[in-house]
């Protein structure tokens, strides 16, 4: 299948596009400058030049399958936040939606389906992180695209071991970005993770069989 991964240049998004060609997809990386593309290309990966914050019609047409991969990280301010986590989401699900493609999975982040409650004094800044990962999320369920949300607790950069706990809501944990990847791809195929949201950490069960338990 044709996927486009948006944050194909980032730490998750590499794993995405060199485990979609292992699977035999047809894996597009949406970058947003040209000299990423050989580092990409290396990889499996097409490259196609876009930016979450600006036109994306051109990166998700034709496309099978969308996978939000991306994410303003830890360098930037809360505006980024806004403006790549929540509304450069939105806006690549709502250009998705033109094209008439309909699944669309999102690498969302654990606690962001919890009630966020009060920002506690001086964990402002994630707690606007929640917010704005939360509201893509809702938005997300509020369209007409075949969706996967996946929470997963910390991103550690450990080996896959391909086995995980999924459910609405597990315990705190961490989860390697590899399991992370390939739980995201596994959720292409496995109809049942279709219209689902779960948080999901490293655990004793096979990625397959923690998609068909949820
Ligand atoms: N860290 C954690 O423990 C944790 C836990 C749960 C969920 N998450 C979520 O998982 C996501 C992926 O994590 P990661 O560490 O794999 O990501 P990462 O290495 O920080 O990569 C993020 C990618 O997003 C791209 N990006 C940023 N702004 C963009 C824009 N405007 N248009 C297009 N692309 C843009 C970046 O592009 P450039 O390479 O050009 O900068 C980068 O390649 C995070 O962003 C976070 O939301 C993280």
């Amino acid at each position: 299948m044709k996927v486009l991964v948006a944050g194909a240049n980032g730490h998750t998004g590499r794993l995405l596009i060199q485990y979609l060609k292992q699977d035999g997809h047809e894996p597009y990386g949406m970058l947003r400058k040209e000299e990423q593309k050989p580092e990409l290309e290396k990889l499996g990966g097409i490259p196609v030049i876009a930016d979450l914050e600006g036109d994306v019609g051109h990166a998700v047409r034709g496309m099978d399958v969308v996978i939000f991969a991306a994410g303003s990280g830890s360098k930037t301010g809360p505006d980024k936040t806004t403006s790549v986590d929540r509304d450069g989401a939105i806006n690549l699900m709502k250009a998705t939606e033109k094209t008439g493609t309909k699944k669309f999975i999102i690498l969302s982040s654990f606690g962001a389906g919890r009630e966020l409650g009060e920002p506690e004094k001086g964990n402002e800044g994630m707690y606007h992180y929640l917010k704005m990962k939360k509201e893509a999320d809702e938005y997300l369920m509020s369209t007409g695209l075949d969706y996967t949300i996946v929470r997963p607790g910390g991103l550690t950069h450990d080996e896959s071991t391909s086995k995980i706990k999924v459910g609405d809501t597990v315990e705190r944990g961490s989860v390697p970005r590899a399991d992370v990847a390939k739980t995201m791809i596994a959720a292409i195929q496995e109809q049942n993770a279709y219209h689902k949201a779960f948080e999901m950490i490293s655990g004793d069960v096979q990625i397959e069989e923690a998609l068909k338990s949820l």
